[in-house]
């Protein structure tokens, strides 16, 4: 396994390694097995003779000024073992001033996607996620990118950036990896106290509530989002809801009659912390 740092050294393995496809994972590293699903999932779609690259990079362009970037863990060398654990080729790992020139003055803007759900109460975020993808797509050259859905706004606007700048990527969206008790995998749940950690799956919990309605003919996006409120309410009291939104799940606006794949998204605080998660509605 490569494990390169700098974009000189990134370029020469890009041109020895040219022909073969590249399927990259692009993460902010203090990884898990939701992490290590999408490396499993991109050395499949590899195959023997293709590469799995994986990029390290904690992207300070997509933290607020109130958010976590000092705070955010960082475990190189456990997440190197995981990398190579599940089969990746290469790891991209920078620095932020080898990206980010200090005199840099263009970003991406993402205008409708973002603009709800974790959008609205996170400004800039992706517009920092979309500029940070589109640079990395630049950079490793690859083929294919692999993303969880467990992030499924950054999923969506992925696509749209794609799509609206003509990368020649292929996406693919992995299933959210969960512990045993339906909590999501992410880097976040370690921050949790042992009382919101017991309440913190009470999120699954609201989805699947919402999942059996739907079964049971509930199509009303209000009604859902309401149930889902409530036993979040109910199991995890200590917690805040940020929000709980039906969207439709290629534009994230409000559901219509032409919608054809329904996402139920919703954000809770646990003190400070804050997590997602999201259902498909089928
Ligand atoms: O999902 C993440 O870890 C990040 O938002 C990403 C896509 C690596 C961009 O920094």
């Amino acid at each position: 396994m490569n494990v390169i740092n700098n974009i000189r050294q990134l370029r020469s393995w890009s041109t020895i390694n040219k022909g073969a496809r590249c399927v990259f994972v692009p993460t902010m590293g203090a990884l898990h097995d939701g992490h290590a699903a999408l490396i499993r999932t991109a050395r499949e779609i590899a195959g023997q003779n293709g590469n799995v690259a994986v990029s390290i990079f904690v992207n300070p362009l997509q933290f607020g000024p109130n958010e976590d970037l000092a705070k955010y863990p960082r475990t190189l060398i456990e997440d190197l073992g995981l990398c190579r654990d599940n089969g990746a080729d290469m790891i991209f790992a920078p620095k932020a001033e080898d990206l980010y020139p200090t005199d840099r003055s263009i970003v991406l803007q993402e205008t409708s996607l973002s603009q709800r759900l974790c959008g609205a109460s996170r400004p800039g975020h992706f517009d920092g996620v979309c500029t940070i993808v589109a640079k990395l797509f630049n950079l490793v050259q690859c083929d294919d990118a692999v993303f969880g859905k467990k992030d499924y706004q950054q999923f969506a606007i992925i696509r749209r950036l794609v799509r609206d700048l003509d990368f020649n990527v292929v996406l693919h969206g992995v299933e959210t990896v969960r512990e045993a008790d339906g909590l999501a995998m992410s880097s976040r749940n370690r921050y949790l106290s042992p009382e919101e950690r017991a309440q913190a799956p009470a999120l699954r919990t609201a989805l699947l509530a919402a999942r059996d309605a739907w079964k049971n003919g509930e199509r009303d996006p209000a009604a859902l989002e309401r149930l889902i409120t409530q036993t979040i309410q109910d199991k995890a009291p200590s917690s805040r809801i940020d929000y709980v939104s039906a969207a439709d799940a290629t534009t994230l606006q409000p559901v219509t009659a032409t919608t054809e794949l329904v996402v139920i998204a919703v954000a809770v605080f646990f003190g400070s912390t804050r997590l997602i998660d999201n259902i498909e509605l089928k």
